[in-house]
């Protein structure tokens, strides 16, 4: 199939089967066509040209209702719930219509219950989901999906925002779909999913196929080369750490919620200081109430021994810190502005752009191109949304709104969330420069081994406290593992 946006390629003549009962990875950079592919597969657009068959039946076109009736079923990166609805509500919506009034709702309510509990995910059926976090959205899309049951069931990843429990609650419902003769297509950026969960492997690179493997007769390494096009031999740059004078003191810090517990650390000028632990230990939490993002009931805040009274984004920002959140949907960008608008949204009073009474339009457009260059942004179209980017090029719109401005400190949260490896690379090599530029770097993530090779001391979070500081010598997985569930080493 070949898919052309305004004559833009983005799918070139790709061939691609699904057996029943296969998990069938899609692999590539950000932009490859990966969405762009599975959405022609779901019929929400059409193809430009090319021919797709259904158990041996070809079909000339196709419409979302028409693939959910012959059981293709997809969960997006962009969430389709309807957010003044309901858990239940969504769960049904379409179904009601199609099968009229008639359906009861305490029907709906009884099955709603047994498809979340067959999944193992706990959300409340009544809540409306604009209050939900982006984990049970993400676990309430699956269960709608799982509802209509599927004989081909399409995820594009689906873990970026399930905390590890979660997203093993998924792997284990994809067994049992898999056992039943589901067919799944499963796009990843995280190579140990495609290594664990997949059959086979389709590698895309700049909307063309490079190749269809089976997963087990291909390394890690091999499956980079295929997706970047050369070998990748430098995953992690050396960092020179030169720690200095303590930019950022937090001590006994708690927060409202309970989310952090006691929390004190010390981060230092020419360093990165490096937060592991499971998604949900209360990481993101403790970014956040540094940034003044989550209410402190307790504890201090200091920047450059200067106790910060009330901490909030406004205050911080003006004292040089920046902040990159995990879920740049719902907090870090706005997706139907520019890119050009959404990098230089916390920025606009910034001398270089703000010369005169009047906003210098392209003035805005030199500065905001060379965070976006470094971190290869594409297409480099600035007056594109941000919502016509993909995934991983829109997160890189969110780094580079921070990079418009030296901070002294930068709060990074899963900073390589959905982005592919050579991005991840551009990403590890913006940290060392502002690192060895003498700025201090804080990292949270559940990559360990970003943390391994990125960060100087790395401090470990179970169930909202610091349970462990480690230092150069001691950053092996095998002395950081035993952490992650309390224990000690
Ligand atoms: N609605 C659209 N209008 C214009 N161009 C689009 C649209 N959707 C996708 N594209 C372009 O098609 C190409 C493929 O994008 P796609 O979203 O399929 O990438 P992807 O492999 O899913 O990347 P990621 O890993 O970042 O999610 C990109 O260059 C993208 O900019
Ligand atoms: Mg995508």
């Amino acid at each position: 199939m070949t898919k052309r946006f305004r004559g833009i390629v983005a799918l070139d003549k790709v061939d691609f089967s699904l057996e029943k009962g296969e998990v069938h990875a899609l692999l590539g950079e950000n932009g490859a066509g990966k969405s762009t592919l599975i959405n022609l597969i779901a019929g929400t657009f059409p193809w430009t040209e090319g021919a797709y068959s259904v158990h041996g039946h070809s079909l000339s076109h196709l419409t979302p209702q028409v693939a959910r009736e012959i059981g293709i079923a997809a969960v997006f990166q962009e969430f389709s719930l309807v957010p003044d609805l309901t858990v239940l509500e969504n769960l049904f919506l379409g179904r009601e219509q199609s099968r009229g009034p008639f359906l009861k709702r305490s029907d709906m309510r009884r099955a709603a219950g047994e498809l979340l509990d067959e999944l193992g995910f706990h959300v409340p059926l009544d809540e409306t989901v604009a209050f939900l976090s982006r984990a049970q959205k993400q676990m309430v899309e699956i269960a709608k999906a799982l509802r209509t049951h599927p004989q081909v069931l399409i995820l594009d990843e689906p873990t970026a925002s399930l905390t590890d429990g979660e997203a093993e609650k998924l792997f284990d419902a994809m067994a049992r779909l898999k056992a039943r003769g589901v067919g799944i297509i499963y796009v990843s950026h995280r190579m140990s999913e495609i290594r664990n969960l997949s059959d086979r492997v389709t590698v895309l690179r700049g909307g063309k196929k490079i190749g269809t493997v089976t997963t087990a007769d291909i390394s890690d390494e091999g499956l980079i080369e295929m997706m970047v096009g050369r070998p990748v031999d430098q995953l992690f740059p050396k960092i020179e750490h030169k720690p200095g004078d303590i930019r950022l003191e937090i001590a006994d810090l708690t927060t409202a919620g309970g989310t952090v517990i006691d929390a004190s650390f010390v981060a230092r000028a020419g360093e990165v200081v490096g937060f592991a632990g499971l998604v949900g230990c209360g990481r993101s939490e403790l970014c956040r109430a540094v940034f003044g993002l989550e209410p402190i009931t307790s504890g201090t805040v200091k920047l450059r021994d200067k106790v910060v009274e009330r901490p909030s984004p406004s205050a911080m920002l003006a004292d040089k810190v920046c902040y990159f959140p995990a879920d740049r949907g719902s907090e870090g960008l706005a997706l139907i502005r520019s890119v050009r608008e959404n990098t230089t949204m916390s920025s606009l009073g910034l001398p270089s752009l703000s010369t005169g009474p009047f906003l210098k339009f392209w003035r805005e457009r030199d500065v905001i191109r060379k965070p976006l260059t470094d971190l290869a942004l594409r297409p480099m179209a600035l007056e594109s949304k941000v919502s016509a980017f993909s995934g991983g090029n829109q997160q890189k719109v969110m780094l580079a709104r921070g990079l418009m401005q030296p901070f002294d400190v930068y709060l990074f949260d899963e900073p390589t969330v959905g982005i592919d490896v050579g991005a991840k690379v551009d990403v590890y090599n913006l940290i060392k420069e502002l690192v060895e530029g003498g700025a201090c770097v804080i990292v949270s993530t559940s990559e360990l081994p970003e943390l391994i090779n990125l960060a100087s001391r790395i401090y470990v979070m179970h169930e909202g406290r610091i349970v462990a500081e480690l230092g150069e010598n001691e950053r092996s997985e095998a002395q950081i593992l035993p952490h992650y569930f309390g224990g000690t080493a």
